[in-house]
């Protein structure tokens, strides 16, 4: 079965191809060149330059697969959570292709998707599993007890742990987007320099909340001239702090779930220090850590086709009524 993912939620065009599971092409164009000069994403320049990108996009993921329009089965698109005018523009593009081909169509949660970037790299993965889900718009921890049948245990009461990120990297005056920058700084820094809160640590429940570890780096960088900020190491502070509490969260629920393998996901599971961390406890609590490639932790659409595939088997597809739902929840 070939099936043709759509990802425009946010700000990467991507366009892929699955024969049976299998990555036939996964062609990503980012836009982070663009919106580095405003410091974050700007929704009006993203939907343009989707509808600009796509076409090319799309004729490249078909070129490099080498298949003809025809053979397509499946048109799998990510419908929401995301930027209105991002999201209409994939979606669009896809009731276009289904109408044309007459071949059925599929509206995928985005989230979803980033869950299902593991079965890519990992196709043996079965439910149940839990997964902590990281990314710029979204922190939680979910129980995925059939692969129709995803349960939220736990999520952020403000910041997701990528826009803490990227906040942070803003006060120490990085680039855009934080996550990688601190990431680079942090290894050079000394991760026990400043002891910043673990707010919710020890809470019952499986929240987190982001905002005042961010307010916590503010007033400790207001506290030092301009020239002697010791980026290094509050970088490196600060990655911990988040990573400590992600992952006592997440080890947590898969034992009091009797679950025993975790999945990461999410653009902020592309983190060096949250990767070793987990292997390291994945080690010592025997509990199975699986981590996608780099390349399938960021937004792709590969990630897309593939929960189009697997959700389509168990019975459930779309039709040209398909809307964009920005705010759409699990
Ligand atoms: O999943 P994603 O590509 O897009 C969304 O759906 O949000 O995630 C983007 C987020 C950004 O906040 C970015 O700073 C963060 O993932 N990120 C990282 C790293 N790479 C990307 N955060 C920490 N460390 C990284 N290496
Ligand atoms: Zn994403």
């Amino acid at each position: 079965m070939i099936v043709l993912g759509i990802e425009t939620s946010c700000d990467e065009t991507s366009v892929a191809i699955l024969s049976d599971g299998k990555i036939l092409s996964n062609v990503v164009s980012s836009q982070i060149d663009i919106h580095k000069k405003f410091g974050g994403v700007v929704p009006e320049i993203a939907a343009r330059h989707h509808l600009s990108n796509l076409p090319i996009v799309f004729k490249k993921a078909i070129d490099m697969a080498n298949i003809s329009l025809d053979q397509i089965d499946l048109i799998s698109v990510t419908y929401g959570p995301g930027l209105i005018g991002a999201l209409l523009v994939g979606i669009s593009f896809a009731k276009g292709l289904s109408l044309r081909l007459g071949k059925p169509l599929i509206g995928v949660n985005h989230i979803v998707g980033h869950v299902f970037a593991n079965y890519i790299t990992y196709p043996h993965l079965k439910p149940p599993y839990i997964v902590l889900m990281v990314s710029g718009g979204h922190t939680e921890i979910l129980l995925v007890k059939e692969d129709d049948k995803i349960e939220v245990l736990g999520k952020t009461v403000d910041d997701a742990a990528g826009e803490a990120f990227d906040k942070v990297a803003r006060i120490l005056g990085l680039g855009y987007p934080g996550g990688p920058e601190i990431d680079k700084l942090s290894k050079n820094g000394d991760e026990n320099k400043f002891n910043f809160p673990r707010p919710m640590l020890d809470s019952k429940n499986y929240n987190f909340s982001f905002s005042g570890l961010k307010t916590a780096v503010l007033y400790t960088v207001q506290k030092f001239d301009n020239d002697n900020v010791p980026k290094e190491d509050i970088a490196a502070s600060f990655q911990k702090a988040v990573v400590d509490i992600l992952l006592k969260k997440t080890f947590k629920a898969a034992k009091n779930s009797n679950v025993n393998t975790i999945v990461l996901a999410g653009g902020v599971a592309a983190n060096s220090y949250l990767r070793k961390k987990a292997q390291e406890l994945s080690e010592k609590q025997n509990i199975k850590v699986l981590i996608p490639p780099l390349e399938f932790c960021t937004d792709n659409a590969a990630m897309i086709a593939m929960a189009g595939y697997k959700l389509y088997k168990k019975g459930i597809s779309s039709d040209l009524t398909l809307e964009a739902v920005p705010n759409l929840k699990i």
